[in-house]
C-alpha cells in the first residue's frame, strides 16, 4: 500500500527528516570542539565519563543538541501518526492482511505472546507506544531510522555488516532475534539463499509491517511473533541465531535468557552472533572520549534504559556463562559514523561490535 502524503505534509515529513539529519551530523561538530578546546583542563589525561559530563553540559551545541534530540524525535512520530490519521482504517487493514497467495514468506501471529516488563514502563527511544502499544509501530520505526541515520542504512547496511561478520558457512536455518520490521532480517536471504530465514519478535505491528516490507522486497523471510527468551524452534534445530541493537533495550535477566535460549536451539557447531556498539571501556580506551559520554547520555535522555548497563558489561563472559564456547569479540566496518569512511562525523566513530560464539559440537 502507498501511504499518500499531501504536499504540505511531505513538506513537513521533509524538514523534520532534515532536522534529523542535521541532529545527527551537524550538531556533533559543535561538541567535539568544545572538547577539543578544554580538554587541557586534564593535562594530556583522559577525563572520566563523569568529567566529560560536567565538561559538556557547559557546552551551548550539547546542551541545545540534548534537547534537539529529545523533540525532534517526538516531532518526526507526531509527523508520521498525523500523516497515517487520516488514512488509518486502510492502513490498518492492509497490515492485517498478511500471508496472501503468493506470499514468499509468511507471517505468524499469536496474541498470548506477553510484553517483556523492561518495555512496560518506558516510551523505548520515545516512540509513542514503544513497539507493542501502537499498530503502526513498525511504519513509523522504518520512516524514523531512514533520516536519523541520514539514509546510510537504506541498503541494510547494518544487517549486512552481521551478515558479511559471521563465518561463511552453508546455514540451512536462520533465525533474527528482535527482527523489528526486518531490516536486519533481510540481508541473510541474500547472503545464505540456502537458508531459511526467520524473524523473531514480541511486537506483533513490528511484525505486521516487517512481513509487507519483506514482500515488497522479495524476500523470504519467515516472521514469528514469539519472546526471543522463548521461542517455538526446537532443540538442536538452527545453524545461526543473530540479533541486531536487541541487547541494549533488556534487562541482564532477558539478556541471560536470550543467550540461554540461542544455546537450545543452535545444533551442536551452531553460532550465535550479536551486533551492538562497543562497551564503554572499549570506547573510553580506543575511540573518542566523548563517544562514551554521547552513548551514555542519549539513553538516559531517550528513554533507553538499559544502555548503562548493556555497555557495562562483559558480553563474552555473558555468552560463556549460557554454555558458547570460542566466544570473541569483533569490530566489523561501521559505513554509518565515518570510523571506516571519511564521512562527517555522526554519533561518535567507532566499529560496529559483533559478539561471537559457537555451541559445541
Ligand atoms: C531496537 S529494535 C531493533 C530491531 C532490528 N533488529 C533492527 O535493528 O532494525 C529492538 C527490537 O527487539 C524487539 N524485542 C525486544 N525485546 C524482545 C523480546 N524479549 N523478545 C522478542 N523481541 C524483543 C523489539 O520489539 C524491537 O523490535
Amino acid at each position: 500500500m502507498h501511504i499518500r502524503k499531501t504536499r504540505t505534509e511531505q513538506a513537513r515529513f521533509d524538514f523534520v527528516s532534515g532536522l534529523m539529519g542535521y541532529n545527527s551530523t551537524g550538531i556533533g561538530p559543535g561538541m567535539v570542539k568544545h572538547y577539543e578546546d578544554h580538554k587541557h583542563r586534564w593535562g594530556g589525561r583522559k577525563p572520566t565519563m563523569a568529567e566529560t559530563k560536567a565538561l559538556m553540559t557547559e557546552s551551548p551545541a550539547y546542551k541545545f543538541g540534548a534537547f534537539f534530540e529529545r523533540h525532534n524525535h517526538a516531532m518526526m512520530f507526531e509527523t508520521i501518526l498525523g500523516i497515517i490519521d487520516k488514512q488509518k482504517d486502510d492502513v490498518i487493514k492492509w497490515l492485517d492482511t498478511h500471508n496472501e497467495p503468493g506470499a514468499l514468506g509468511s507471517l505468524k501471529l499469536d496474541p498470548t505472546v506477553a510484553v517483556p516488563r523492561y518495555y512496560k514502563n518506558v516510551e523505548i527511544h520515545t516512540q509513542p507506544g514503544s513497539f507493542h502499544g501502537n499498530p503502526f509501530a513498525g511504519i513509523m520505526y522504518h520512516w524514523m531510522i531512514g533520516p536519523f541515520l541520514c539514509h546510510r542504512d537504506d541498503g541494510n547496511e547494518m544487517g549486512w555488516a552481521l551478515a558479511n561478520g559471521v563465518p561463511n558457512r552453508d546455514y540451512k536455518t536462520i533465525v533474527d532475534l528482535g527482527c523489528g520490521m526486518g531490516k536486519t532480517t533481510i540481508p541473510y536471504c541474500d547472503k545464505f539463499p540456502n537458508a531459511t530465514v526467520y524473524g523473531v519478535d514480541y511486537a506483533a505491528p513490528m511484525l505486521k509491517y516487517g512481513h509487507k516490507f519483506a514482500e515488497s522486497q522479495k524476500k523470504k523471510v519467515h516472521f514469528v511473533q514469539a519472546r526471543a527468551e522463548h521461542t517455538p524452534f526446537e532443540d538442536n534445530s538452527v545453524d545461526l541465531v543473530a540479533a541486531i541493537w536487541l541487547f541494549h533495550e533488556i534487562n541482564s535477566r532477558a539478556m541471560d535468557e536470550m543467550c540461554a535460549e540461542a544455546h537450545r536451539i543452535l545444533k551442536p557447531g551452531g553460532v550465535f552472533a550479536i551486533m551492538e556498539s562497543p562497551p564503554f571501556k572499549v570506547l573510553s580506551e580506543q575511540f573518542h572520549p566523548l563517544s562514551e559520554f554521547l552513548l551514555d547520555s542519549t539513553g538516559r535522555r531517550m528513554e533507553d534504559p538499559f544502555i548503562p548497563l548493556f555497555f557495562s558489561i562483559d558480553r563474552p563472559k555473558m555468552f560463556e556463562k549460557a554454555g558458547f564456547k570460542n566466544v570473541k569479540d569483533v569490530g566489523l566496518p561501521n559505513h554509518l559514523t565515518g570510523w571506516s569512511t571519511n564521512v562527517d562525523y555522526f554519533f561518535g566513530a567507532y566499529p560496529w561490535w559483533m559478539t561471537i560464539g559457537e555451541k559445541k559440537a
